[in-house]
């Protein structure tokens, strides 16, 4: 998965590159330039200035306007690996960093805050707002995952909490707004929020959820209104892609030479199709189109630049900021967090909901051929496989739950031991039936099913304990058993399915290492390998 990554950003980079060439032959030099030497070779985590080399040789600009989005339900690296990029905590303190070097600041969010499939998304939804809130965000758009929440969510926000504002111009009855304009703060900064053909394509499907039918005069009208306004700069939150966000470009600046009334749209922030963003700008007409990535492991910040000799003009800087380590509050202040404190109450609220239960469950392959077959805890294996067992405990996998239930209450909010979102790897077949928390199971059975157990791998085995010589068993609970006569590509081809299988937990977000050594350090090195001596 982490090769994939690599490979993923490599190819960003070259398309940065090829971007950029192609923008060059094209127009307006000085942004551009500008934009070249701060944006130059950033797709990369870690080859974007970091602390203090962060915004060198900007000058303090005449607004600063910090743009973020599709963070998808990430509210806090869960801290299983390191380094992990991301955060609302560490957001937090990017912006209050931007805020105490006096910049005057206006944050804007793209949408897809809430991420698309959890019990828990309509909680973390709420919590992310809070934090915005708490950071002065003045709008967000609406993305594709909070139509799944489903949008009465996201109105009940709106309603009810003065900030963030959430537009979106062409969704039709509803109480979003189209557009505003920023409080507070000079240069005058008009902000647009607008949903482009393909998300308005996969969300029709929902009840109750219409759009303008001729999008063009409501888009006309808004912007026309805006326009009346005189915002001297203008941000368009654009959920669609950045082929759509190009030719919206492009349509916008032809009308604008038919009717001088409309404003100038000076950034689109529009859907990245790729994991990470690039640190380069790309310019259509007078407009920057950009993207910041997902999950939020990135802001972008756009310094604005009054042109001394043409006052409505403005030169943009920008610079792309990684969530990283850096932006860390020590731990032993973490207690007095603002967004700690937030995190905290959501921590509290995922118990007392009975979150743990709410989550779906399906049947394990073993389920399938045996459907009596209930998971039954590795203590009970112990007996007729000693040499497991022993193996087995000496492993970090057999006390991975006491590692949630120890990593409150300082390093993370608290209670993670009730938080479905982190016992799925911590312990025995939360995703199936009868495992971990299963609502059938009595407080007993679950006490069994706690830590990455036998049946993590070899799946529910109380039909084998019952039936131990059962062959048609063996096979379902050892699918991958290798075999030392056989060809060698073949047994590649098994290993390779194995290390598969375990990166459905050491996935790239929880063990961002697991590519990093090859299989068998892990598998063999590390102690996990378990045959059963010859005798
Ligand atoms: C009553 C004794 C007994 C218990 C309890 C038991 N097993 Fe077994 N198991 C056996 C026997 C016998 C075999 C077949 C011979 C062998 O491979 O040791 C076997 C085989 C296996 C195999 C290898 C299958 C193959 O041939 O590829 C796995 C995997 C396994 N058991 C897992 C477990 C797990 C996990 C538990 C606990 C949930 C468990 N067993 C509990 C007796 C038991
Ligand atoms: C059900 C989820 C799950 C599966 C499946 C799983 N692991 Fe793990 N693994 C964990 C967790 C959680 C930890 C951390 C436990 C702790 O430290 O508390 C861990 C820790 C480890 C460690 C120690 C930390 C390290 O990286 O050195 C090794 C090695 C490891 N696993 C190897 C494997 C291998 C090999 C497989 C597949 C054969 C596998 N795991 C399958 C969840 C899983
Ligand atoms: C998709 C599977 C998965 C989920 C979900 C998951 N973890 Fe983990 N966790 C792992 C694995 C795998 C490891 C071992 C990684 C390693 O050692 O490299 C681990 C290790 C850890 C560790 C030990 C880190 C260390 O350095 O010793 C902590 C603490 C932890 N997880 C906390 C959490 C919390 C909190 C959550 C929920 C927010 C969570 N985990 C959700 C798979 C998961
Ligand atoms: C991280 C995943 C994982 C965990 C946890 C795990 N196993 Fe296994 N186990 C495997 C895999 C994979 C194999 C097949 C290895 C092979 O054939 O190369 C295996 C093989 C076995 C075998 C057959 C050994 C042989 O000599 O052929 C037995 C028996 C067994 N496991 C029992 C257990 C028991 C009992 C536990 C818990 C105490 C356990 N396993 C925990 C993944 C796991």
């Amino acid at each position: 998965m982490e090769r994939n990554d690599r490979k993923g950003r490599l190819r960003l980079d070259i398309l940065g590159v090829t971007v950029l060439l192609a923008v060059l032959a094209g127009v307006g030099l000085t942004v551009l330039l500008q934009g070249l030497r701060d944006g130059q070779a950033q797709t990369i985590t870690e080859n974007i200035p970091k602390g203090p080399a962060l915004f060198k040789g900007w000058q303090k600009p005449d607004v600063a306007i910090l743009v973020s989005g599709q963070m998808h339900g990430y509210l806090q690296p869960c801290g299983c690996s390191e380094p992990q990029y991301g955060g609302l905590i560490r957001r937090y303190n990017c912006v209050k960093s931007l805020r105490e070097k006096d910049w005057p600041l206006v944050a804007v969010d793209l949408g897809d805050i809430a991420t698309a499939a959890s019990p828990q998304a309509v909680l973390k939804y709420t919590t992310a707002m809070k934090v915005l809130n708490l950071m002065g965000y003045s709008a967000i758009a609406v993305g594709k995952n909070e139509f799944y929440l489903p949008l009465e969510v996201v109105e009940g926000h709106a309603l009810n909490n003065p900030m963030p504002r959430v537009l979106a111009a062409n969704l039709s009855e509803r109480v979003f707004e189209p557009w505003i304009i920023a409080d507070k703060v000079s240069p005058k900064i008009g902000i647009i929020g607008l949903i482009g053909p393909s998300v308005v394509s996969q969300v029709s499907k929902f009840p109750n959820v219409k759009f303008a039918k001729n999008n063009r005069d409501v888009i006309d009208r808004s912007l026309k209104e805006l326009g009346a306004k005189k915002p001297e700069l203008v941000v368009m939150l654009y959920e669609g892609t950045f082929k759509e966000a190009q030719s919206a470009a492009q349509f916008f600046a032809a009308e604008r030479k038919k009717n001088a009334q409309l404003p100038n749209i000076n950034i689109i922030l529009c859907l990245e199709e790729e994991e990470e963003p690039s640190g380069v700008p790309r310019q259509v007409e007078d407009t920057w189109i950009l993207g910041i990535g997902h999950k939020g492991r990135y802001v972008g910040v756009i310094g604005a630049y009054r042109d001394a000799s043409k006052p409505t003009k403005f030169a943009l800087k920008y610079q792309l900021v990684s969530m990283g380590p850096e932006l860390n509050t020590p731990k032993d202040k973490l207690d007095g967090h603002p967004v700690m404190a937030i995190f905290e109450e959501y921590a509290k609220d995922v118990k007392q909901g009975g979150y743990l239960t709410k989550f779906p469950r399906t049947k394990h392959p073993v389920q399938l051929a045996f459907p009596n077959s209930r998971y039954v805890g590795s203590e009970r294996c112990a007996d007729c496989h000693p040499h497991a067992f022993k193996v087995w405990s000496d492993s970090r996998h057999s006390h991975a739950f006491k590692t949630l239930v120890d990593a409150s209450p300082l390093k993370y909010p608290p209670l993670r031991h009730f938080d479905g979102e982190c016992v799925s790897c911590h312990t025995v077949g939360f995703n199936y039936q009868s495992g971990f928390a299963d609502p059938t199971n009595t407080i007993k059975q679950n006490q069994r099913l706690i830590n990455v157990g036998c049946e993590s791998c070899h799946g529910p085995c109380s039909a084998h304990e019952s039936n131990p010589q059962n062959v048609a068993i063996h096979k379902l609970i050892n699918p991958y058993k290798s075999d030392p006569k056989a060809p060698p590509a073949i047994q590649k081809q098994r290993q390779n399915q194995l290390d598969h299988f375990c990166q459905k937990c050491h996935d790239i977000d929880n063990d961002v290492n697991w590519g990093k050594v090859p299989f068998h350090v892990k598998w063999v090195d590390r102690g996990i390998i378990h045959m059963t001596p010859k005798k």
